[in-house]
């Protein structure tokens, strides 16, 4: 019989790699409501029009990568390729620009791009998103940027750089428009097919094509950052002043273009060189203009987005968090041993703490083994002649060292070394 496959680029995250998911979310949740950002969730499903009119008609995500189809009625919907739009709809749509004291949100979630799937890149991926409305001082820009550094390094993640660029706004980017599409226009024979057609359609673009001789033409190209206005030039001082101020290295990339036609002034990326062609581990920038476009008050904005699977990945390969949850394994041996060993096991999980033990009777040996597999930090022995005393031996599996402790308080002394996870709220 044929088995049935996960569809092609859409991957299981499996048990053995939960660990690291459950962590990058934890510490992501953690610091993004110390930064006051609040969670919302959206739905996966959208009207077509609103990615088309947010994203950009002739971005490649809108153009080539939308998961799009008609429903039954014949409505156009998209699988959501990136969580701003969203995000802006929402804000909008229940008018929470009116609570002025809640005006940062994230969210964590899929998102879905038909892009060709390869190390890094994939149908389905996962975004952690922090989306800022509501003010427009650079101080804020830098403040994101120091966000997103910051939650890197807690991670323990190295060799990522930083770029920022500014695009710009509405005052000075159609002259550059001009001076781009003249100079495209001079090497128009050299350009790709898509380009050719990008340099009419949306100029800036071309700075993403991915084809060599493109990339070569570019390099004598104008670059936006020396044509912006007086006011976009000082908010992008203030912004690198900030970040100095905040030491966060930084390096400014005047070609970095991103691939979404929303941004304004301030855009960033941070990179890295260890996965191959997918450089870019998150990406963001300022978008003032949107919630306006899409019919809402003049209200700016500002975020970013971290790929989770790309982070995850470079997590994995370098000497970043270890994925070793805390847990405590029950060796029991004997059948009384055992009835008190599962009334233990249950004590402990009762306290938050994450315990196992086996259930089948094997050798005290074979009991080690499985705790050793587990990677549990702690190992609680329960023999016969430990239950006549009303001892437990207690074997530290990182410092190789065993002491006993009393039965009756082996369970504080753990929920002491691991903290109450989930104390229960009963009983
Ligand atoms: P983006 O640069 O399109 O920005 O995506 C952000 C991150 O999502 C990328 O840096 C990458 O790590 C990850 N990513 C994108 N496509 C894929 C894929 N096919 N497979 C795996 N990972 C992928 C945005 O989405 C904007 N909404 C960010 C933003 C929020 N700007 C303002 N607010």
């Amino acid at each position: 019989m044929r088995l049935i496959q996960a569809v092609r680029g859409m991957n299981d995250i499996l048990p053995r790699e939960i660990s690291w998911w459950q962590r990058v979310e934890a510490t992501a949740r953690e610091i993004l409501e110390d930064f006051g950002y609040r969670e919302i969730r959206t739905p996966l499903v959208e009207k077509l029009e609103l990615f088309a009119r947010s994203i950009g008609e002739s971005t490649d995500i809108v153009e080539k990568e939308m998961y799009a189809f008609p429903d039954r009625k014949g409505e156009l919907l998209g699988l959501r390729p990136e969580a701003t739009a969203s995000i802006v709809r929402a804000f909008i749509q229940h008018n929470l620009h009116a609570d002025p004291l809640v005006n940062k949100f994230y969210a964590i979630g899929p998102m879905f791009r038909h892009e060709r799937p390869q190390k890094g890149r994939y149908r389905q991926f996962h975004q952690i998103d922090a989306e800022a409305f509501g003010i427009d001082d650079p101080m804020l820009d830098a403040e994101v940027m120091y966000m997103l550094h910051l939650f890197l390094q807690r991670l323990g993640m190295e060799g990522v750089v930083l770029h920022i660029n500014s695009l710009g706004c509405t005052e000075c980017r159609p002259a550059y428009r001009g001076l781009l599409q003249s100079f495209l226009a001079d090497h128009a024979e050299a350009l790709c097919p898509d380009c050719q057609r990008r340099r009419h359609t949306n100029p800036l673009r071309v700075f993403d094509c991915k084809v060599d001789r493109c990339q070569s033409v570019l390099q004598e190209a104008p670059v936006l950052l020396q044509s912006v206005c007086s006011a976009c030039s000082a908010h992008f001082d203030r912004v690198q002043n900030c970040l100095q101020g905040l030491k966060t290295a930084f390096l400014v990339n005047p070609r970095m273009v991103r691939g979404l036609d929303y941004y304004m002034r301030t855009t960033f990326e941070v990179i890295t060189d260890q996965l191959g062609a997918q450089n870019a581990v998150g990406g963001g920038g300022r978008y003032n203009g949107l919630v306006k476009d899409l019919g809402g008050p003049d209200i700016p904005g500002i975020g970013f987005a971290i790929g989770m699977e790309r982070l995850i990945l470079l997590l994995q390969q370098g000497s970043g968090i270890s994925s070793v949850s805390p847990h405590v394994f029950v060796a029991a041996l004997g059948e009384a041993s055992r009835r008190r060993a599962f009334l233990l096991v249950q004590e402990l999980r009762k306290e938050g703490v994450a315990a196992d033990m086996e259930y089948e009777g094997r050798s005290l040996k074979s009991q080690m083994r499985r705790a050793d597999k587990l990677a549990v930090s702690h190992v609680v022995i329960l023999g016969e002649d430990e239950l006549n005393r009303g001892e437990v031996q207690v074997r530290d599996m990182i410092s190789k060292t065993q002491e006993v402790h009393a039965l009756e308080s082996v369970v504080q002394a753990m929920v002491k070394f691991h903290g109450k996870r989930h104390p229960c709220p009963v009983g």
